[in-house]
């Protein structure tokens, strides 16, 4: 019964900062309305103040609508209940850099009102998940931005959510650190966590999202599941392997001569995309995120 509730509603949001000692208003979120399913990724895509952080703040109840309404699991967002299972990594965690990662996570534990016993268990659990067991004992000073991201989200686990509202995950984090990340969304969303998550980068998110929504000056302008927003109807793809420039010529004049109206835009090298690239030439180096001991 449950699993029909969506995770988050947002309808016809609208939310209005009025500007201290200026008369104009900023419209950050306008009539916006998205449905989060139980159990789906949810991915919110925009460049640098379109609302995003605005409408995460809006659903978590940190911050209240103009207009509008928010809910999660069906709870309206002004209702403190409905942040019973709920976990947050925000834009900028701030987090205490001399306190060792194992030390956060008991800090985060102890403020959720875990006894002993449970926050030792919580934390050893959570620092394996986001792979830092080799960096529990080390100051998060020294941690890379990556890291930090994976002990926010450890953070944001701590009470082992429902949903999780991760405000740009993957922002500042290098391609390996971002993969590592994306891949522990991957496996939350096995373990039946509903997640929304923001960036403003498309690349960062398409793998891990099941539903993705364009925002723009604090509008959605396009919304829809991955493929149908990437693909390109009227056009089709066929990669060949070890095609001869004379095989390549026969079927470009095939097409100049008999395609029904079709026309052949370009042949070439397929493109892969900067990122997998980047990940492919630098997979055989060390993974120097992955918490070893300082030198
Ligand atoms: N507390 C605030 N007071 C005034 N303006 C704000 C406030 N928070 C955000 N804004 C403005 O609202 C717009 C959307 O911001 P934000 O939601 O942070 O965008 P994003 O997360 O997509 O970068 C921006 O123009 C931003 O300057
Ligand atoms: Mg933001």
């Amino acid at each position: 019964m449950s699993e029909a509730i969506p995770a988050v509603t947002v309808e016809n949001l609208t939310k209005v900062f009025a500007v201290p000692f200026r008369k104009e208003k900023v419209v950050a979120v306008e009539n916006l309305s998205i449905t989060v399913g139980a159990g789906q990724v949810y991915g919110l895509i925009g460049p640098n103040g379109s609302g995003k952080s605005t409408t995460m703040k809006v659903i978590l109840g940190l911050i209240g609508p103009t207009s509008g309404s928010t809910a999660i699991f069906g709870r309206s967002s002004r209702n403190v209940d409905s942040r019973n299972s709920v976990g947050f990594l925000p834009e900028n965690p701030y987090f205490y850099k001399y306190l060792t990662g194992g030390e956060t996570l008991d800090f985060y534990g102890k403020l959720c009102g875990l006894n002993r016993k449970q926050i030792k268990r919580r934390t050893t659990e959570l620092l394996d998940l986001v792979d830092l067991q080799n960096a529990r004992d080390r100051r998060l000073g020294g941690y890379s931005k990556g890291m930090l991201q994976r002990i926010g989200l450890a953070q944001a686990l701590i009470q082992d959510p429902q949903l999780l509202v991760l405000d740009e995950p993957t922002a500042g984090v290098d391609p390996a650190g971002s993969r590592k990340i994306r891949d522990l969304i991957l496996a939350l969303k096995e373990r039946g966590i509903s997640i929304i998550l923001s960036s403003h980068l498309l690349e960062q998110v398409q793998e891990v999202c099941d539903r993705i929504g364009i925002i723009y000056k604090g509008k959605l302008v396009r919304e829809g599941e991955l493929e149908s927003l990437i693909s390109i109807e009227d056009q089709t793809e066929i990669v060949l392997r070890g095609a001869s420039p004379a095989l390549l010529e026969k079927i470009a004049n095939l097409i100049a001569t008999d395609s029904g109206g079709a026309e052949l835009l370009r042949s070439g090298h397929p493109r892969t995309t900067l990122e997998r690239l980047f990940l492919k030439v630098t997979s055989e180096s060390p993974d120097t995120s992955s918490g070893l001991p300082d030198a």
